[in-house]
């Protein structure tokens, strides 16, 4: 524990400053209007990796279509995909269906109250359960993402890699002792607010910060170099040519991606992994992939999508066939009505501007 700056720190004054903002300038977000833990079980799933502006409007077509654990439950797990569709991390989508299902055969619909039960529904880590505990049900649990640990390392001035599991179980630490225990909910989303319009990665507002007084990075001046980051790895890049295969009906094959790993269960077009082919056996890597022949045409344009770890390098090419049917399980010839049906990553919807209609 950082007991030095902990010792002088005005826990009360601090939490009083810090709410007293926060009742006065919190966001109108839609995940606010209520403290139902479904709802706001949703928005935290969503919220991890992704903006809050980019995560409303999907917010809120996810809830009409799936309003309650029920609806959740009993859908079609492609539908909740299609749901999903450019959020990205789909896997946090599956995992919500399957732990939401637990919630309803297990917990008669209702989502745990009990840490330890809620901890182990599927895909809810130690931050998504102590936002969950936190905003639905008053307990005063920490919920640190990469946010939070920004802002409470600039204010204890905590000096620790934030990369390691250590410094973010410190930092848990340290939130259990500085948390409001009469509105941890209103706390917690606090420093969540503090962290996007205040207390930024890049030039933070401290002329406006309503803790200012309270943080002792800023005291001494190193509120820029806070937190400590290891870099990640750069990411590894990898080349494919995509094809956009059309047969004379003007259908186009689309495959479905294995049930494990980047992007499961989501569709795409075909892609060619040409670092380990060459590119002059494209044609025939299809034919022994597929059991399609194929002819290529002409380039169409290229692609670049940046994911985590990789990188993605995407030459789109189209193709012809003259097969209209296919044994292999993972393909489907689609046409262009029927293609929006199925959930696609970003890369791949973007190069259906490339479809023809003839
Ligand atoms: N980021 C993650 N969770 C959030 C929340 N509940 N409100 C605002 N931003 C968030």
């Amino acid at each position: 524990m950082n007991e030095e700056v902990l010792n002088k720190f005005n826990i009360q004054q601090f939490q009083q400053d810090l709410l007293s903002w926060y009742y006065q300038h919190k966001r109108d977000l839609p995940w606010r209007q209520d403290q139902d833990p479904y709802k706001i079980w949703v928005s935290e799933i969503m919220l991890q990796q992704t903006k809050v502006d980019t995560v409303i409007p999907y917010f809120y077509r996810f809830i009409d279509k799936f309003p309650t654990v029920y609806e959740l439950a009993a859908a079609d797990e492609q539908d909740v995909l299609k749901a999903w569709e450019g959020l990205g991390y789909y896997s946090r989508a599956k995992n919500l269906q399957t732990a939401v299902r637990e919630v309803v055969a297990s917990y008669g619909g209702v989502v745990p109250e009990n840490p330890d039960e809620l901890g182990s529904l599927k895909g809810i880590g130690p931050y998504t359960k102590g936002a969950i505990l936190s905003i639905a049900y008053n307990q005063p649990e920490p919920a640190v993402d990469g946010n939070v640990m920004r802002v409470i390392s600039r204010i204890l001035k905590i000096e620790e890699d934030i990369a390691k599991v250590k410094t973010r179980n410190l930092i848990e630490a340290n939130v259990r002792e500085i948390i409001s225990k009469d509105d941890p909910a209103s706390f917690n989303q606090a420093i969540m607010d503090l962290g996007s319009s205040i207390c930024t990665p890049k030039a933070p507002a401290c002329m406006f910060c309503p803790i200012q007084e309270h943080c002792k990075g800023f005291e001494d001046g190193v509120q820029e170099e806070l937190p400590i980051k290891t870099k990640a790895k750069k990411q590894k890049k990898i080349p494919y040519v995509v094809l956009l295969i059309r047969n004379e009906k003007n259908e186009y094959v689309i495959e479905q991606r294995q049930d494990k790993g980047l992007l499961a269960d989501l569709w795409q077009f075909p892609m060619v992994p040409i670092n380990e082919i060459g590119r002059k056996h494209i044609e025939n890597w299809v034919f022994s992939e597929y059991g399609i022949k194929v002819k290529l045409k002409e380039h169409k344009g290229n692609l670049k999508h940046v994911f985590s770890h990789i990188i993605w390098e995407l030459e789109i090419y189209e193709a012809e066939t003259k097969s209209i049917a296919t044994d292999d399980p993972r393909l489907r010839f689609v046409n262009l009505e029927e293609i929006g049906n199925y959930p696609f990553p970003v890369s791949h919807q973007k190069m259906m501007q490339y479809l023809s209609e003839q």
